[in-house]
């Protein structure tokens, strides 16, 4: 009987898939992660760098953040780049992420007259991390629009795409000889809906009805410009690839009636779908039963003519397959239902076109930020639609992350990290293109409206001491020893506190 017992279980072990233990991300899969200008850099005045939203928000408004903080000193990485490619050499980084500041470059916005402390501070950024093997990849714009841009309109002037393309040439020339990873924006919906259709980040324009769709229009045509500025006039001498960062959460339906299904397809396609359509999608423009659903509104509202502009057809196949891969920022998903949990404001804008309910279920973990639980299959869910949706094309992760109150023994970032990498494994596993996935963030930073309140830090900042000490979070060794094995090991405990650079690095 035990004979039987051992010859069935050796049956099992030897034709059994490999168990999730075993799998091993790719050799060329790319660790990385993530942090935004405005966020980590402070010297928000230093060696003539202009004024940004951000500066011009926070200073004149200092209410509407939460502890009434900016991002004058923030991380104070102005100063501390070297540490921070030291932190980037401790956990083993493959790549970093980070963005330029618009107005550092270009003090008025324009690129009529360029800083050279500002090309200066990037330069020595970059052939730092080079020094180190690590290679960069640049947000071209994350938020810091220059302030007079802003006052002539910022994004909803159909001039913005030209501003857009010049100074994305200025990036190109300057930094493109060392850069080979161009992102153009990142999350257009936060953007275009919380900085113009509300008053969820700077500039607060909330023109409910109006300002998000005009704002995606003229963001995915400057995308364009700023990818052709590259192909036409950098790609072949200089190497590189060039693609835009969307956020890309998962809408499910709550239930599997019909009703649900297609309010989640119109969700997907409010939330994401208006800026990843008209770049991914065959079809090009908007999304059709959104914009159709906005007509229709906008009709029976006494419009003279949609809310949403139209693309004509030049600009639809202009900007259609502007891309070399689709960068995501996926945190966590939703249950969308037609008919339960529906919002009750009736004014036009995004939430009431879209018209449908939101719903998620206290049982998944929640963070220290109220929109960010730890949601099952989370990442499979959305790549595995979006490689539905738009083909076998290139994706990167560019972020994903976890919320804390404060650093130390961050064990429930360390549960979603994991999670959220099972998950991709299990995309690769399904045949998705992914080739690298990006952490947020490298340390705590201001976190926008929130202030310093929530911290997405493998490293804790203290922001009380004037030199912004950096010290490791137990994820931080959790994310290294990922990244050397290349395996995610669940029951790795790590048993220092000190960071130390391995060899090689
Ligand atoms: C996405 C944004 O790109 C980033 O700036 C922000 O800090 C994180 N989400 C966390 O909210």
């Amino acid at each position: 009987m035990k004979s039987v017992i051992v010859f069935s279980l050796a049956v099992v072990s030897c034709c059994a898939l490999p168990s999730k233990q075993d799998r091993k991300f790719p050799d060329d899969f790319i660790f990385g992660t993530a942090t935004a200008s405005y966020q980590i850099e402070g010297g928000w005045n230093a060696d003539g760098k202009g004024e940004n939203i951000w500066d011009y928000m926070t200073h004149n408004t200092p209410e509407v953040i939460k502890d009434q903080s900016n991002g004058d000193i923030a991380a104070d990485s102005y100063t501390n780049y070297k540490r921070d490619v030291e932190m980037m050499r401790e956990l083993g980084l493959d790549a970093y992420r980070f963005s330029l500041s618009w107005s550092r470059i270009l003090p008025n916005g324009f690129s009529n007259q360029i800083s050279e402390a500002g090309i200066a501070f990037y330069n020595n950024y970059i052939n730092e991390m080079l020094k180190y093997n690590i290679t960069p990849m640049i947000t071209l714009y994350h938020w810091d629009l220059p302030q007079r841009l802003s006052e002539l309109g910022g994004f909803t002037n159909p001039l913005f795409t030209d501003w857009f393309e010049d100074y994305a040439r200025v990036a190109y020339e300057e930094f493109g000889d060392r850069v080979k990873h161009w992102i153009t924006f990142n999350e257009p919906r936060e953007i275009c809906y919380e900085g113009y259709g509300s008053t969820t980040k700077a500039p607060r324009a909330n023109v409910t009805d109006i300002a998000t769709y005009i704002c995606a229009k003229n963001l995915v045509i400057a995308h364009a410009k700023a990818y052709y500025a590259y192909v036409n006039d950098f790609k072949d001498s200089q190497g590189g690839e060039c693609g835009i960062t969307i956020s890309v959460n998962w809408f499910g339906p709550l239930t599997d009636s019909e009703e649900d299904e297609a309010a989640a397809e119109i969700k997907r396609q409010a939330e994401w779908g208006l800026y990843a359509e008209p770049i991914y999608s065959q079809q090009g423009g908007f999304p059709k039963e959104f914009s159709e659903l906005v007509a229709k509104k906008s009709d029976e509202q006494g419009y003279p003519r949609s809310r949403m502009p139209e693309f004509t057809e030049e600009e639809k196949s202009y900007v259609n397959g502007a891309y070399d891969f689709f960068g995501v920022n996926h945190y966590t998903s939703y249950l969308i239902s037609a008919t339960e949990y529906l919002d009750d404001s009736t004014a036009p804008s995004l939430y009431s076109d879209a018209g449908v309910g939101s719903y998620t279920p206290p049982e998944w973990p929640l963070s220290a930020s109220s929109w960010l639980r730890l949601a099952p299959n989370s990442i499979y869910n959305a790549l595995t639609h979006l490689k539905e949706k738009y083909g076998d094309i290139k994706f990167y992760i560019t972020e994903n992350g976890w919320s804390e109150t404060s650093g130390g023994d961050d064990y429930n970032r360390i549960k979603y990290q994991r999670a959220a990498l099972e998950s991709v494994l299990d995309s690769i596993d399904a045949g998705v293109n992914l080739r690298g996935y990006m952490f947020w963030s490298l340390m705590d930073n201001f976190e926008w409206m929130e202030g310093y309140t929530e911290r997405f830090g493998l490293y804790s900042v203290d922001f009380e001491d004037p030199a912004r000490t950096r010290t490791p979070n137990k994820s931080a060794f959790v994310y290294k020893q990922i990244i050397k094995t290349r395996v995610i090991d669940h029951d790795y405990e790590p048993d220092s506190t000190t960071m130390t650079i391995d060899q090689g690095r």
